[in-house]
């Protein structure tokens, strides 16, 4: 897609295959609609700060889990509700959702079936990686087998590379309806730094690397 003029080249780079994902989580497996709600776990990585713009631009009522230093972020991003997981477990409600897009995998599925309306989905986009050669895999699958039964629906899927959905990313970013969050730029010698930010699960948003940094 042509780079957004209003935005910089890290942001743009920045929404790559976590934008696309959330995209193509929502709209296509999610089938989010107006007026819906929707449970994101995992609100402030790479692949969260996109889900909760773009679920709250196909205007649903967004609930979003994260830590203490990035509910205002998170807020500050449209959701509704924010919980911050070290306060309060996001499973303890009554409230009940129409999708529960999951890239953490860190509640046992009888939870997250409870968690859901009736014909509602879960969405398993990733997790811990619990396993050296299969990363969150096996936590994903696990998550996804009490599925198989009930009016609720589980589902993963991988993000497809589409041009057409760049495009879109681009309008939103263009609207001021989508933008990246840039946790650090890092240089081309500071890759093994950039990744061991990566495994600590704590990324805010994007990790970046550029050879001009
Ligand atoms: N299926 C696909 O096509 C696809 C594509 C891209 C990514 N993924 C997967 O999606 C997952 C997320 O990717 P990502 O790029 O967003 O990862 P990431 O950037 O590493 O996500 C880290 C985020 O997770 C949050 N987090 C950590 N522990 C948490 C907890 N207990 N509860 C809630 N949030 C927690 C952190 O927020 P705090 O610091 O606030 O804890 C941090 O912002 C990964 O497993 C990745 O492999 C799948």
């Amino acid at each position: 897609m042509a780079k957004p003029a209003n935005v910089d080249w890290h942001e743009t780079s920045g929404m790559g295959v976590g934008a696309i994902m959330a995209l193509q989580g929502m709209r296509d497996h999610g089938k989010v609609e107006a007026g819906q709600r929707v449970l994101i776990n995992g609100a402030a990585g790479g692949v969260g700060i996109p889900a909760v713009q773009i679920a709250k631009w196909m205007g649903a009522e967004v609930t979003a889990v994260c830590s203490t230093r990035n509910v205002e972020l998170i807020r500050s991003l449209g959701a509704d509700h924010v919980v911050d997981y070290t306060q309060s477990d996001f499973a303890e409600t009554d409230t009940t959702y129409d999708v529960f897009f999951d890239n953490q995998a860190n509640r046992p599925p009888r939870v997250c079936k409870r968690l859901l309306v009736d014909g509602g989905t879960y969405l398993v986009v990733g997790g811990a990686a619990t396993s050296r050669m299969f990363g969150p895999l096996p936590a994903m699958l696990r998550a996804l087998t009490s599925f198989k039964v009930g009016g609720r629906r589980g589902a993963t899927f991988i993000a497809e590379d589409k041009a057409e959905d760049l495009e879109i990313l681009g309008d939103l970013m263009r609207w001021g309806d989508l933008r990246a969050f840039i946790d650090s730029v890092h240089p081309l010698d500071g890759v093994v730094e950039a990744i061991d930010l990566l495994g600590t699960g704590h990324a805010r948003g994007k990790i970046m690397i550029d050879p001009r940094a």
